[in-house]
């Protein structure tokens, strides 16, 4: 949970972000909270073992925050815009500012993560959003970094992805050592093998 200040100092933030079209949408602190916490429930990450993780596409860094808070080292990445980087300031976790492409996958420091989570990330490669092909490119290069066992959550908008992106059975046709399963209809879990 943030403490009273940290929730009084991000709400000041959301105050300077909140006539945007995004600003409405991620600074609402319930739909954070419920977010959240039924991800830690999904991904059983409220307690012991700790976990390296990666959040890419991060927006404020709330999930991060509460991985942190629960004993994992969690680090955010989004781009570099002020919002996402002075909330992640103000919540004390580390934050990475990048566009995340297929030639600029994800931070260098990214070494040997347990998991990596992309929730709600629409992405862009030449002007065109990904597809089939971009999105299993990037699965095998998120796969080459994870520990064995080390898991990759997609979760894609509603729309247009969810229905490729949340087909197992595609995946599991597809990948090599690592194996799909879709969580509560929703999120895409691949699972390097042990
Ligand atoms: C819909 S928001 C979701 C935020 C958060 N993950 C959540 O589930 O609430 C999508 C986020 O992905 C980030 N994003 C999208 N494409 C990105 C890219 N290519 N590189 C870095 N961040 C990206 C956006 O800046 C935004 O913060």
């Amino acid at each position: 949970m943030l403490t009273e200040l940290q929730k009084a100092e991000l709400t000041n933030l959301h105050g300077l972000f909140s006539h945007t079209p995004w600003g409405k949408f991620m600074c609402d602190f319930d739909r954070w909270e419920r977010d959240t916490e039924r991800r830690l429930l999904q991904l059983e990450l409220h307690g012991p073992p700790t976990l390296s993780i990666w959040d890419l596409g991060c927006g404020l860094p709330y999930f991060v925050h509460a991985c942190q808070q629960r004993g994992h080292q969690a680090y955010g990445v989004d781009y570099g815009g002020y919002l996402p980087r002075h909330a992640a300031e103000l919540m004390g976790v580390p934050f990475y500012g990048m566009a995340i492409s297929l030639d600029n996958p994800f931070p260098r420091e990214m070494v040997q993560p347990n998991l990596v989570t992309m929730y709600g990330m629409n992405l862009w490669e030449n002007g065109k959003r990904w597809g089939w092909p971009e999105y299993e490119q990037y699965a095998g290069l998120v796969m080459e970094r994870l520990t064995p066992g080390g898991r990759l959550v997609i979760e894609p908008n509603r729309g247009e992805e969810t229905d490729f992106v949340l087909d197992a059975e595609h995946w599991n046709s597809v990948l090599q050592n690592a194996s799909a399963t879709v969580l509560d209809g929703q999120a895409l879990v691949i699972q390097k093998a042990t």
